[in-house]
């Protein structure tokens, strides 16, 4: 089965999808951004969950429950921060990816959205960002069966115009 993908403006906070991926930092104790976003929105018991799960690597990705989400499931990922493109961010971005839809298609979930990784307080170029995570996720989700459509959700109307183009 051919996998959907799509690009809309929203706050990712408020999908229901099976699972909503977080641009979290390494220490999965929350921050600004999404991350401040989603935690703010699950309320404190996902802090609490997030606190016995030892932190992430970058390019690695953690599952936790939604709590008071409309979503079931959080992806936790880490983004690399962008230092000019050549200490490794494109594949550590990437990997992001590709751990976020392995974790969350092991937890069994079918949709699943993403935010755009990176590209805020991590200074990630949106396009390259968005190239990065169009291309990874195609290949990605043709192994993984379970997987029926993929969100790539938007805070930005210039954001969306980027990956309009792409997809
Ligand atoms: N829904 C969807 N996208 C959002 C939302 C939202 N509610 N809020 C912001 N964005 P950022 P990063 C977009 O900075 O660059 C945190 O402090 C935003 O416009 O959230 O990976 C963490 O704890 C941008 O396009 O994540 C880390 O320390 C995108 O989400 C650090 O920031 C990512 O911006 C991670 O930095």
């Amino acid at each position: 089965m051919t996998v959907r993908l799509r690009a809309l403006r929203a706050d990712i906070t408020t999908l229901a999808v099976d699972a909503i991926v977080n641009a979290a930092n390494s220490s999965l104790l929350g921050g600004g951004g999404v991350d401040g976003a989603i935690h703010r929105a699950a309320g404190p018991a996902l802090l609490a969950e997030c606190r016995g799960l030892g932190g992430c690597d970058v390019g690695d990705a953690k599952l936790t429950a939604g709590h008071g989400l409309p979503a079931r499931l959080v992806v936790h990922t880490v983004g690399p921060v962008w230092r000019g493109g050549e200490h490794g961010e494109p594949e550590q971005l990437a990997s992001c990816y590709r751990r976020s839809l392995a974790v969350a298609g092991a937890a069994g979930a079918r949709t699943i959205a993403f935010p755009c990784i990176s590209t805020g307080v991590f200074g990630y170029p949106l396009d390259l960002a968005a190239a990065v995570a169009v291309a990874t996720v195609r290949e990605a989700t043709a192994d993984l069966p379970g997987v029926e459509s993929v969100t790539f959700c938007c805070f930005a109307a210039a954001d969306l115009a980027v990956y309009d183009r792409l997809l």
